[in-house]
């Protein structure tokens, strides 16, 4: 049931409410839907999933921070045949429109992925171009060429919206949303984790088995909120998902008025997986201390000093 007040519009996506669960951080969804309130979402995104299974990185994968946390999970899946097997079926009966995300080493292998998850049901395709895949270790959303040209071989093969999701590392964060949106991208979502490193001084070794992972958590969010600034001030009409240490209503009222249409929320749900309803009745409660009935009145409403 629409939550009134809180419909949201990402392009040509429809959400009943702004909060968006993020991939990789509610499974792949279905064993999150089963224990958590999922009306409070517009869309939840499933784990990256690439052509082939891909084993992931030895443990350990997850590190506490003092205000967050890394992994380094290396994006562990089963690949897209047995994914499409084990939720296609279930899609429909999940409450909550689902959002794929497609993750390979090369346009083709996002273009596979993208046209198997359009055909599994799923409201729209995140391709996430933030996950240290090429051999060098760079990402793709280091580079725009790159970028679009994977934006391009997703896009042609699906009918279902299509967005880009960046690294709040990208040298120009904006020339690369940009080339997205040229490419055919409906929406950005900004940002992905941040790149992070940790040790322990007991043993001198770093907290990752893979060393550098995803910085997520409270501390990212200025950087993504950063992200969505500079991307919304440069690109006016662009659509933007924020995404970025939301933990409580207001960091995500804070996305809105930084320009983003809709937000993700991720490491919040490792601790609290049904943090849904909090979120949704702080955002209420924030919209109503500020007198905004409707999020078209407060959407990218920033001002300037
Ligand atoms: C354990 C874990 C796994 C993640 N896996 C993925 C993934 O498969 N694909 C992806 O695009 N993002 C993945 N992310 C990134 C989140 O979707 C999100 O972009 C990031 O954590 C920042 O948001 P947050 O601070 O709210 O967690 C993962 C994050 C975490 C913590």
């Amino acid at each position: 049931m629409a939550l009134e007040g809180l419909n949201a519009t990402v392009g040509p996506l429809e959400l009943r409410t702004p909060l968006i669960a993020a991939s990789g951080t509610v499974g792949s969804v279905w064993e999150w839907a089963e224990i958590a309130d999922v009306s409070n979402y517009g869309a939840a995104v499933a784990k990256s999933v690439s052509p082939t299974p891909w084993d992931g990185r030895p443990a350990p994968r997850l590190a506490p921070t003092e205000a967050g946390m890394l992994n380094g999970i290396g994006i562990q899946n089963p690949g897209i045949d047995e994914w499409v097997g084990k939720m296609a079926h279930r899609i429909p009966t999940l409450g909550v429109p689902v959002w794929g995300s497609a993750v390979a080493g090369d346009p083709d292998g996002f273009a596979l992925v993208a046209k198997a998850l359009d055909a599994s049901g799923i409201s729209a395709v995140e391709v996430n171009l933030s996950c240290p895949n090429l051999e060098d270790g760079r990402m793709f959303s280091f580079d725009a060429t790159l970028s679009r040209d994977v934006v391009e071989a997703a896009s042609s093969v699906t009918g279902v919206p299509v967005g880009a999701k960046l690294s709040p590392n990208t040298p120009d964060i904006v020339a690369v949303a940009d080339a997205c949106r040229q490419a055919g991208a409906d929406f950005v979502v900004l940002t992905n984790t941040a790149l992070g490193f940790g040790l322990s001084i007991e043993d001198r070794m770093p907290l990752l088995s893979g060393g550098i992972g995803g910085y997520s958590g409270p501390g990212l969010k200025p950087i993504s909120l950063r992200c969505v600034h500079e991307v919304a001030r440069a690109l006016p009409g662009f659509p933007i998902v924020g995404c970025g240490g939301v933990g409580n209503g207001r960091d995500l009222v804070e996305y809105l008025i930084a320009g983003a249409s809709a937000v993700e929320a991720g490491t919040v749900h490792l601790s609290e997986p049904r943090a849904g309803s909090r979120l949704i009745r702080e955002v209420r409660s924030v919209l109503r201390r500020l007198g905004v009935e409707s999020l078209g009145e407060i959407v990218g409403t920033l001002g300037e000093w």
